[in-house]
């Protein structure tokens, strides 16, 4: 079982930000992603249709062998992990957005959230939100419209950085010193946003986090890879794997990305 795969899923392309980091940190495992692009974006989705969209995504990993399941979407995370646990008996991973970090650090008292529609109204994330930040001013804000801009290979355009500004501005306002990417597409967007943000406000994804997570429970599990070489990772979407090419920088490394019809 230890040399079977970890399986990784995103409503699309952006939880290759977090696969980065698990294939960084574990690099002797094998990993396949299934980027779910035909259904992006999630975070406008009803909580019904997202829970049947990750069980879909989690057979179809289940079928390919995995032995742990991460859940690279925040907004999967926050409205499905339950339900996936309590069925499966596969071990999950999720990602939530870093608000404790934040909390913890902020020296203004005040800390802005990107996330989805269907993150910041999950009670997942009301309950994490609610512990963490006592005595903390939070700006929440809905990324409507930057999933659609990365999906389609629109990460650095002029469109996003206009849409951008437009979303910062009340946590600018507020003066923000811990901005938290509540999205796994948003760390793609960390060019884009350092151009825009002052000098003083800091940045946190969940990325590493999550990497740590797995290598923990895979340890624990006794699940950790004892292969010596270095597998290619495997990449499937079921709409756009030039744009996940891009992302992974694919051509450079020899990884595969191709089309599955999920
Ligand atoms: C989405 O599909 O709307 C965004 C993915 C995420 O919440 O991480």
């Amino acid at each position: 079982m230890s040399s079977h795969p970890i399986g990784i899923f995103d409503s699309g392309v952006g939880g290759t930000s977090i696969w980065k980091e698990i294939h960084h940190l574990l690099p002797h495992e094998r990993t396949i992603y299934l980027a779910d692009s035909r259904n992006a974006p999630y975070g406008e989705k009803t909580v019904e249709e997202i829970r049947r969209l990750c069980y879909k995504n989690t057979e179809s990993l289940l079928s390919m062998g995995c032995k742990l399941i991460v859940v690279a979407c925040n907004t999967a995370t926050t409205n499905a992990i339950l339900d996936l646990r309590s069925t499966y008996e596969v071990p999950f991973i999720g990602i939530e957005p870093a608000i404790k970090p934040a909390a913890l650090k902020s020296q203004t008292r005040t800390i802005g959230i990107l996330a989805t529609k269907g993150t910041l109204s999950s009670a997942l994330f009301s309950k994490t939100s609610e512990l963490y930040t006592h005595n903390i001013e939070v700006i929440e804000v809905e990324g409507n419209g930057l999933v659609e801009l990365i999906e389609s290979g629109r990460k650095d355009s002029p469109e996003t950085e206009e849409l951008l500004k437009r979303l910062l501005k009340p946590m600018l306002l507020k003066r923000i010193d811990y901005l938290v990417l509540g999205c796994s597409h948003y760390p793609y967007l960390i060019p884009v946003l350092k151009k825009i943000l002052p000098p003083n406000v800091h940045i946190i994804d969940s990325g590493e986090a999550v990497a740590r997570q797995t290598k923990a429970i895979l340890e624990k599990k006794m699940l950790i890879s004892r292969l010596s070489n270095y597998p290619i990772p495997e990449f499937f979407s079921n709409k756009n794997p030039a744009v996940m090419a891009e992302l992974t920088g694919s051509e450079t490394n020899n990884y595969k990305v191709s089309y599955l019809d999920f």
